[in-house]
């Protein structure tokens, strides 16, 4: 069974969704750690009620990037709990090369927009803001060669109704987000698992 790895920065309710789903068997996998930059993100309490080991790996410096003593941290918790699969459930930082090179090909990551459109900070309100009739969310692999790149595994569209404020349009699109990564990560490993079938023949 695939172990998952979870980065997160906030409330982590993209975080409940997998659980949720490795829980009920929907996705066979095993969540084996998470990870916050912030002491007080919801995704923390959730992994602790869920009895998953969790760890704050803060980055003082406060940028948009871990620095490469920081993210030397996070892949030695990560490969202490043998993750083979990284996925990223709301991480605000930039990865740089060592955890790229670390899980080359194997990072998810969800955004709530339709990739390529609207990617970097709220995605939600960058759609209001183009007037377009309907956003949606991504989930995608992370390649790091831009901010929201990497192929897309996924997307589902959710309209933009006139009278939506970003915040109505934002819990819109995380309704969906939390079926979609789901099954994301499902049909990810589905591929995985072919392809390593593929190759040792
Ligand atoms: C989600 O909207 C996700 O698309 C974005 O960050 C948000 C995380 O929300 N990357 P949560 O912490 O999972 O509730």
């Amino acid at each position: 069974m695939a172990v998952i790895g979870v980065l997160a920065s906030g409330k982590g309710s993209n975080l409940q969704a997998l659980i949720e789903a490795v829980t009920s068997g929907m996705v066979s996998a095993r969540i084996g750690v998470v990870i916050s930059d912030h002491p007080t993100a919801g995704a923390l309490s959730i992994a602790c009620a869920s009895a998953i080991p969790h760890y704050c790996i803060e980055e003082p410096r406060r940028r948009t990037f871990l620095l490469p003593d920081i993210e030397k941290q996070y892949i030695e918790r990560l490969r202490e709990h043998r993750v083979e699969i990284l996925c990223l459930a709301g991480f605000m930082r930039i990865l740089k090369e060592d955890l790229l090179s670390a899980f080359s090909g194997k990072i998810l990551n969800i955004h709530p927009s339709l990739l390529p459109s609207f990617p970097g900070l709220e995605a939600w309100r960058q759609a209001i803001e183009h007037g377009v009739k309907f956003s949606g969310c991504t989930v995608h692999l992370v390649d790091g060669k831009g901010i929201d790149t990497g192929r897309i595994l996924l997307q589902a569209p959710v309209p933009v109704l006139p009278e939506d404020s970003p915040e109505i349009l934002h819990r819109r699109i995380q309704k969906k987000e939390h079926t979609l990564y789901p099954l994301a990560l499902k049909l990810f490993l589905a591929e995985s698992s072919l392809l390593a079938g593929g190759e040792k023949k």
